[in-house]
Formats: structure tokens, C-alpha cells, sequence
């Protein structure tokens, strides 16, 4: 259920907040040169991604493709190695439908207008808003976990995050609060999100340093790690998944997975493990010859609702029905899944 803090003075919040924006941002690449592609990319990558991590795969990433006709005409294989390590590789694949949406229908030029930015593949309410407002200067919000929190916590707004109407109410409630616009809408979409990211961080919110601390509901009431309200976790699914690392006289087995998580993407030949599932039988059920195995490592790997226990074989067989390739060729042009990759360093 959506709860409404409307007596909030939101008005408040603008002065202070784009002062300290000014003085405290960080220095960060797609900050400089805030064109519509780069501000796209650099929020897509920052999806479920931290800052740190994303700093180099974004650095490389416009070097390789630093205009969205690179990146429409760009090889898979060579986007997703780019990609290689980030996750959620459907983000790389749906970067690149929308740069060739871009280019044919727009001629290279993204549309202005959020409900536009919104028809576009991959591009929800918050990616639509950050553009719009960052690239833009349109008074448009990118509500994202950091929004949510700074609102949640200087409201005292008990809605549970994942209740469907809080961002549409967040972000029409901050619309109403931005500058005119302009360069400053830029500036107060990112001062939002880097409150959150650097001030009113998830455990240890540093008040001292807020630019909104007098204003803050949760402060007032020592309560600001009780909000935002957070969903109760699910647990996980289990699975124990078999890895087979085959090398064969002519290359080492790779395979495009067809079904379930990291789908289209390559692997080492795996197995979900049922009862009763031996890494005999499965490499047998495969048509795998003249094979002998030991056990190499265990990994584990969490994606968002699945666990992996990875039990990794390494096969040495005389044949086996899968694309094959060189150690340097997985090393250095087959993208890989971290999942995968820690497994071929048995091999390395
Ligand atoms: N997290 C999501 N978007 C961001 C941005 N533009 N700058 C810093 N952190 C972010």
C-alpha cells in the first residue's frame, strides 16, 4: 500500500541539495561530456553494478564504441566481451537493439522527450528520467535505490520500496520541486542520487556531512536505518550444477546455453545435477568418448534468485559434440560469464 507524505516541505530541498552538489560530486567519466549516449550507457552499466566497478568496463566501452553507430554496428561477440564480467548480459543485447532502433529511426539522434526515451527497449522510467533531465536538462526525475532512500528517509515514508506506485509518487513529487529548465535539472537528478551514494548510505548514513539533515523526518527521529522499507527477502533456489572443462586433441568445449540464466551466452557443457547424476552419466547422455575426469574446485556463484554450487571436472576425452576452441581464443575472444571463467583458470 502507497503511503503519501505530502506535508513534507519539498521545496526545501532544491537550494541546499544542488550547493552541496556543487562542492561534493565526484569526478566521474560520464559526468564530463554528458552527451545522450554516454549518460545512457554509463546509467545501463550502473544498473545492480556499483560505481567502482563500472569505472573501467565504461572507460573501455567508449573507447571501443564512442558513438551509438559503433555501437549499433558493433559485433555480439565483441559487445559482450566488452560486457564480460558486468552481468546481466540482456542489458548489453538490449543496448545495442536500441542504438540500431536510434540510428534507423532517429537517424543517430535520441529523442528528447521522456514518454520517447520510454518506447525504446531497455529503457524503463528511470533510465528515461536520468537522460531527460542529465543529457536534456528537462525537469525529469531518476528515482533508483539512492532516491529512494534519501526520500524514504527525510519523509519518514513507510511504503515498502517494492510496492508498484511509490516511484511513480517519489518521482512526481520531486518533480514538482526541480529547477526550471535547464543545466541545473542535470545537476539536481545527480545530486539526489549522490546524496544517497556518498551521505545517506544504506548503513551508516553520515547525517553530519547533510545538506538536508534539518529537514530529515528520520533524523529527528533516530530512525534512519529503518527506512526505506525493504521487501522481505526470498531465498534462494539451490542448484548443484556439474561444470565439464573437456579438452579434446583439437581444442577445449565451449557451448551457447539455449535455456535459463546467462541464456545465449557461452559456457563450459554444465549440468543442473539431479539425484542420482554422476559426471559419468551426464558426459555419457552427451555422447562424450573415450573420457577420463578428475575433480578440480568447487566455486559457488549467486545470481539474483539462484544459487550455484559449482562441482568443476576437468575431461580429457577423444571426442565430444561442441564448438571448440584454443586456451588463448577462451582467454582473450570468447566472452565468457564470470560463472565460466573461474573454471577455465584450471586450464590457464
Ligand atoms: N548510480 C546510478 N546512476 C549514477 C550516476 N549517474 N552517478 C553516480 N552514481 C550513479
Amino acid at each position: 500500500m502507497l503511503v503519501r507524505t505530502d506535508a513534507f516541505p519539498f521545496e526545501r530541498i532544491p537550494a541546499p541539495l544542488l550547493s552541496w552538489y556543487k562542492e561534493h560530486k565526484r569526478d566521474l567519466a560520464w559526468r564530463v561530456d554528458p552527451t545522450p549516449y554516454r549518460v545512457w550507457v554509463s546509467e545501463i552499466m550502473l544498473q545492480q553494478t556499483r560505481v567502482e566497478a563500472v569505472k573501467g568496463y565504461y572507460d573501455r566501452f567508449m573507447k571501443e564504441l564512442p558513438t551509438v553507430y559503433d555501437l549499433a554496428n558493433v559485433k555480439e561477440e565483441k559487445l559482450l566481451k566488452l560486457w564480460e564480467g558486468l552481468g546481466y548480459y540482456s542489458r548489453a543485447r538490449n543496448l545495442q537493439k536500441t542504438a540500431k532502433t536510434v540510428v534507423e529511426r532517429f537517424g543517430g539522434v535520441f529523442p528528447e522527450d521522456e514518454k520517447e526515451l520510454l518506447k525504446l527497449s531497455g529503457i524503463g522510467a528511470y533510465t528515461a528520467g536520468a537522460i531527460a533531465s542529465i543529457a536534456f536538462h528537462k525537469r525529469a526525475p531518476a528515482v533508483d535505490g539512492n532516491v529512494f532512500r534519501v526520500f524514504s528517509r527525510l519523509t519518514c515514508n513507510p511504503t515498502v520500496i517494492s510496492e508498484p506506485k511509490y516511484r511513480p509518487y517519489v518521482a512526481e513529487t520531486l518533480r514538482e520541486v526541480y529547477p526550471p529548465e535547464g543545466q541545473a535539472c542535470a545537476e539536481f537528478t545527480q545530486a539526489l542520487m549522490e546524496l544517497g551514494a556518498i551521505v545517506c548510505k544504506p548503513q551508516s548514513p553520515a547525517c553530519d556531512k547533510c545538506p538536508l539533515a534539518e529537514l530529515c523526518e528520520s533524523k529527528k527521529a533516530n530512525a534512519q536505518t529503518a527506512y526505506p522499507v525493504l521487501p522481505e527477502k526470498k531465498a534462494k533456489r539451490e542448484e548443484q550444477v556439474f561444470v565439464f572443462v573437456i579438452e579434446t586433441k583439437d581444442g577445449v568445449c565451449v557451448r551457447k546455453r539455449t535455456a535459463g540464466v546467462l541464456k545465449g551466452m557461452y559456457e563450459f557443457p554444465s549440468h543442473v545435477a539431479k539425484v542420482g547424476d554422476t559426471p559419468e552419466t551426464v558426459l555419457k547422455e552427451w555422447g562424450v568418448t573415450g573420457f577420463s575426469f578428475r575433480t578440480e574446485r568447487k566455486f559457488t556463484h549467486v545470481f539474483t534468485h539462484i544459487r550455484w554450487e559449482m562441482l568443476c571436472f576437468l575431461v580429457q576425452a577423444e571426442s565430444a559434440p561442441f564448438e571448440r576452441y584454443s586456451r588463448e581464443e577462451l582467454a582473450n575472444e570468447i566472452s565468457l560469464p564470470t560463472a565460466f571463467r573461474q573454471c577455465l583458470e584450471i586450464i590457464l
